[in-house]
């Protein structure tokens, strides 16, 4: 492939999402590749067709994606968020809580996060509301539906309860249900899209983890910013183990707490 067309097409991708696939190219083009010989195009074509439709960039999202994920993933800090922010939330904050699960792939990770409020036993299902968002329309369909083969990854952390609790036990797969199924909405949403970032408001927790470990600094600083204007005064945010913006000066205060962090608006 063309070099020039193909860091043309790197660039385009960078503007759209944050993807930095500009430092490397290969993985771009490998990722690409089929879908130029579906369409039969060559890649100054295809760039051609991105700049004219919404849809193809829809199906070029689920091409450049990485979307791995499995329920209870990094157990410290949902154990936190059990046990600490749960209850501190309930004091302070009005009804319903706020929640948004921020590039939530096939939607292990905000369903995670309905389990946990359900263990907590202080809630009851209407008093949470938590929003799952990504710019991956399938993965998206995946998260919607709730049901998961019983032999994918995602299971592979999940305490044994939280299956006979919170899920339908099919011959092939495990299905969310009830209250968990129902505390979860999901829609689209682009994290470098400044007018659907600039709508999202009143939050009280946001979750965002592993994705910005696919950004460059000054757009996890872009990103990371939006959050802090989307989250309500002493709005919490939880970031991957990764991914760190202590020192990057939008006024996020860092807390430490049983081996792990997270940030909280000043
Ligand atoms: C590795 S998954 C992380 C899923 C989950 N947060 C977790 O930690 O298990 C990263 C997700 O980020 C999404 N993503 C990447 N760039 C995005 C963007 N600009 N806007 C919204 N979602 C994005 C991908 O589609 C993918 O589903």
């Amino acid at each position: 492939m063309e070099n020039i067309a193909l860091t043309q097409l790197g660039q385009l991708v960078y503007n759209y999402c944050g993807l930095n696939y500009l430092s490397n190219l290969p993985s771009l083009e490998a990722k690409v590749s089929k879908r130029l010989q579906e369409l039969n195009v060559t890649l100054w074509s295809y760039i051609k067709i991105l700049e004219e439709s919404a849809e193809e960039w829809d199906v070029l999202m689920v091409l450049l994606t990485i979307n791995e994920t499995y329920f209870y993933r990094e157990d410290k800090q949902l154990s936190v968020f059990q046990h600490t922010v749960l209850p501190s939330l309930n004091k302070k904050h009005v009804k319903p809580i706020k929640i948004w699960s921020a590039a939530c792939s096939t939607g292990e990770e905000p369903y995670s996060l309905a389990m946990s409020v359900l263990d907590s036993g202080i809630y009851s299902s209407d008093e949470v509301q938590i929003i799952g968002t990504d710019i991956n329309k399938k993965v998206l369909n995946t998260a919607k539906g709730g049901t998961y083969n019983k032999r994918s990854l995602s299971f592979r952390r999940i305490p044994e309860r939280w299956l006979t609790s919170y899920f339908y036990d099919n011959p092939n797969d495990y299905q969310i249900k009830g209250e968990a199924k129902e505390m979860v909405s999901f829609k689209y949403l682009n994290l470098l899209d400044d007018r659907s970032m600039r709508s999202e408001s009143g939050y009280d927790v946001i979750f965002c983890r592993n994705v910005l470990i696919y950004f460059d600094a000054e757009t996890i600083k872009k990103v990371a910013t939006y959050f802090y204007h989307s989250l309500k005064k002493d709005g919490l945010l939880f970031l991957g183990h990764a991914e760190n913006i202590s020192n990057m000066g939008i006024g996020f205060e860092t807390i430490s707490t049983d081996g792990t962090f997270y940030y909280r608006k000043g």
